[in-house]
């Protein structure tokens, strides 16, 4: 196998591209070190809808990719890289499909490999991306929350994976989102609720924590619905104030969903816990899974910008394949760049988190 070609740190410069869902991101990564990475955010294209809209999406895409990649280049001070990482799945299929083409492209041009990364393993290792971060070791239990994901991982070898439990309905930031836009609140509604809840007293107006006792899955939807009672004939006069049922929401969610990390990891003997995904963060989450610490557990989260979609963690996931991958993996992963029918390469909207060790 043709050896890579390393960075100034020894490392391949990596170019990571995320176009999953409603940004365009794209990052050079080397070894864990971040050289550049630029997000363009589609939040004001979608607002008016209070959602994503994927033809839309897809169209800002095809306009952003070239000046977001060509600017990802120059902050690094690099005109290639040595390798291109792109996010195969899951996501959105004409979103996936604009960044899969430019990646493509790119490691055609340059002659160099071209990697598919799942969008949850980027998540996951974002927690090692930032300046007080550490290295994540086996095994550990990852709770990724975002607005398409509440899934709670074990991760037992590096590169083995077991999804333990998702949400049967809502995923965490889509209940933030569509809540958000019952209260009146705005899109995304993730970021509107941590900021009302602020001001709020989670226990002026309780929710009960849906905590499906014997499985490890999650259901938010409920909660939608308790909210939509709650205002659906208006606030009750001078009761019912908006940042108490934000503050109340959050309680509710954030607790279920740091009460089922904390029985994963012990019900698996696990000492190191890993927060990823939009919604990681999330303030009341944040300080909830800090801390965990005080019941012996090991916490690993994402710098608040790493934890919505970028291109660094798809990047620095890739950057770890390639660092842990055996030569087998590689020989299949690293496809000459003319090799588009390869299955590793193809995006996939609906893409399983499937363990690439063997
Ligand atoms: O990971 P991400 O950027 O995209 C997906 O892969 O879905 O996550 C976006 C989600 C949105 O639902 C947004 O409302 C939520 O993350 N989010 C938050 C916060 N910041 C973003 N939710 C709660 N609190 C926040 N501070
Ligand atoms: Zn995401």
């Amino acid at each position: 196998m043709k050896r890579l070609p390393t960075a100034g740190n020894g490392q391949p410069l990596v170019l990571g591209i995320e176009t999953s869902c409603d940004e365009t991101a794209a990052a050079v990564v080397a070894g864990g070190r971040i050289l550049s990475s630029v997000v363009s955010s589609q939040v004001a294209l979608h607002r008016r809808f209070q959602g994503v809209v994927p033809e839309l999406a897809s169209r800002a895409h095809l306009q952003k990719i070239g000046p977001v990649v060509g600017r990802a280049l120059d902050e690094a001070r690099v005109s290639r890289t040595d390798v291109v990482a792109f996010t195969r799945g899951p996501g959105l299929m004409g979103s996936l499909l604009v960044g899969s083409v430019a990646a493509r492209t790119l490691s055609r041009l340059w002659g160099c490999p071209l990697i598919g990364v799942n969008h949850l393993e980027g998540h996951i290792f974002a927690a090692e991306l930032g300046s007080e971060s550490r290295p994540i070791g086996t095994p550990f239990v990852a709770l990724i929350v975002s607005g398409g994901h509440t899934d709670l991982i074990l991760s037992e070898r590096p590169g083995g994976y077991r999804v333990l439990g998702r949400t049967r309905d809502d995923a965490a930031g889509e209940a933030f989102d569509k809540i958000a836009r019952l209260l009146g609140l705005g899109y995304p509604g993730g970021p509107a609720i941590d900021r009302r809840a602020a001001s709020g007293d989670s226990g002026a107006e309780p929710f009960p924590r849906p905590l499906l006792p014997g499985t490890w899955d999650f259901s938010f939807s409920g909660l939608k619905t308790a909210v939509y009672y709650r205002v659906k004939d208006g606030p009750r006069p001078g009761r019912t104030r908006v940042s108490d049922l934000c503050a109340g929401l959050q309680a509710a969610v954030t607790e279920t969903l740091i009460q089922k990390t904390l029985a994963a990891a012990r019900r698996h003997g696990v000492r190191d816990v890993v927060l990823g995904g939009g919604v990681a963060a999330n303030s009341a989450l944040r300080r909830g899974f800090k801390a965990l610490r005080e019941q012996g557990l090991r916490v690993a989260a994402p710098p608040r910008p790493l934890c919505t979609d970028n291109g660094a963690m798809i990047a620095h996931a890739a950057g770890r394949m390639l660092r842990l991958g055996s030569r087998s993996l590689l020989k299949r992963l690293l496809r000459p760049c003319d090799c588009l029918p390869a299955r590793s390469l193809r995006p996939d909207p609906s893409l399983p988190l499937a363990s690439w060790a063997s």
